[in-house]
């Protein structure tokens, strides 16, 4: 696909035209991926952050945030939970949290991988590539971690240095990759300050970056945030200002498999929190193949507040697995067994 067809897609407005998109992007899910809808089990192992990024709630100067930490029993009781739910992956989330410990984060890692068939991935931020190595050398599977936007201005005003250091996302993903790990990123959508040749580019990066797994959501203002408090000021002009819109989200799932044809892609809780009712299966038939049920303890699930009103927030782990396989079953598809690897990187366990 062209740069100048994605555009055109992202800026269609024409609701049968974008029945072909939903249409093309459903078939070529079909034909990539199967009928399989993988369950990753999300745990937020951690909330606390040192980065102040100016879109998301627990930036490290948000006072407003009870922080939480948890234990490695903790952890291996959900983790085993997980087995028992018959899903193939754990996702361990946090903030950028150097209280996570390289060694100790291992030995949680090789832990998981002795006591369970669980693919382990992990979303903890940018770290060092010691760090990095080392996981991946105790048996993590995975790495998550979104770009948010291709638009290094953009990127550095909402994601600000820490003490003069440039991060560098995508040479992380990069590093990732070498060591082997299946890489995921993703970016928001309607960032303000976005525009449509920022996303587009966004696209493009996908598949430079071959990613084996692409998370994209739709932004959602939060208030305790810089941008939250003063998103009129950034936003692009009009008619370059990408909406962050549910529709929008749509077009960027299906665009993204046309792209990427056997990426795993989420249909994530962001979506779901725009439209709680049918937001996960709109995105299952419009690109997704993947959900991630949320695995972690009740007692910390409203302290994990990227944005508000966030999907799941009030639901227990048994309550999202039973949500997910019935939302699943409704729209035609089977529930996936095993781990779910990405087809086009597959390896015997
Ligand atoms: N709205 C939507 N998504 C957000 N994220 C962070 N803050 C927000 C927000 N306000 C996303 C980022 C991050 C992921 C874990 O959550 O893309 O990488
Ligand atoms: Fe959590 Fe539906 S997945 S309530």
């Amino acid at each position: 696909m062209t740069r100048a067809e994605i555009l055109d897609w992202l800026k269609t407005e024409d609701e049968n035209r974008l029945e072909e998109l939903w249409q093309a992007a459903d078939e070529a899910r079909r034909q990539n991926v199967g009928e399989e809808v993988h369950l990753r089990g999300l745990l937020e192992i951690s909330n606390l952050c040192r980065r102040k990024c100016w879109y998301c709630g627990l930036r490290e100067d948000n006072f407003a945030v009870e922080r939480y930490r948890m234990n490695q029993e903790e952890i291996m009781a959900c983790v085993h939970q997980a087995v028992a739910f018959g899903y193939g992956t754990v996702v361990m989330q946090s903030g950028e949290d150097l209280g996570i410990k390289g060694g100790w984060m291992a030995g949680l890692i090789r832990r998981i991988k002795q006591e369970t068939p669980l693919a382990v991935t992990l979303s903890l931020g940018e770290r060092d590539l010691k760090d990095l190595a080392a996981w991946r050398e105790a048996g993590a599977d995975r790495y998550l971690l979104r770009f948010e936007t291709s638009n290094r201005t953009l990127y550095d005003r909402i994601h600000p240095p820490l003490s003069g250091q440039r991060s560098d996302r995508i040479g992380q993903l990069r590093h990732l990759k070498e060591l082997g790990f299946e890489i995921g990123s993703g970016v928001m959508i309607g960032i303000p300050g976005q525009s449509y040749e920022d996303l587009a580019s966004d696209i493009e990066m996908f598949r430079s970056l071959d990613l084996d797994m692409i998370g994209v959501g739709p932004y959602i203002l939060h208030p305790d945030t810089t941008l939250g408090r003063f998103a009129k000021a950034f936003y692009a002009s009009p008619g370059e200002q990408v909406p962050n819109t549910e529709a929008m989200t749509y077009k960027v799932m299906a665009l993204a498999r046309l792209v990427c044809p056997q990426a795993n892609i989420p249909s994530t809780t962001a979506l779901a929190t725009m439209n709680l009712e049918k937001g996960r299966e709109l995105g299952l038939m419009r690109g997704g193949n993947i959900v991630m049920p949320n695995l972690t303890p009740q007692k910390y699930r409203a302290m994990y507040e990227i944005y508000p009103a966030k999907a799941c927030i009030d639901e227990t782990a048994d309550q999202c697995r039973s949500c997910m396989a019935g939302r699943i079953h409704s729209i035609g598809r089977v529930v996936g067994s095993g781990r779910g690897d990405a087809p086009n990187r597959a390896r015997a366990v």
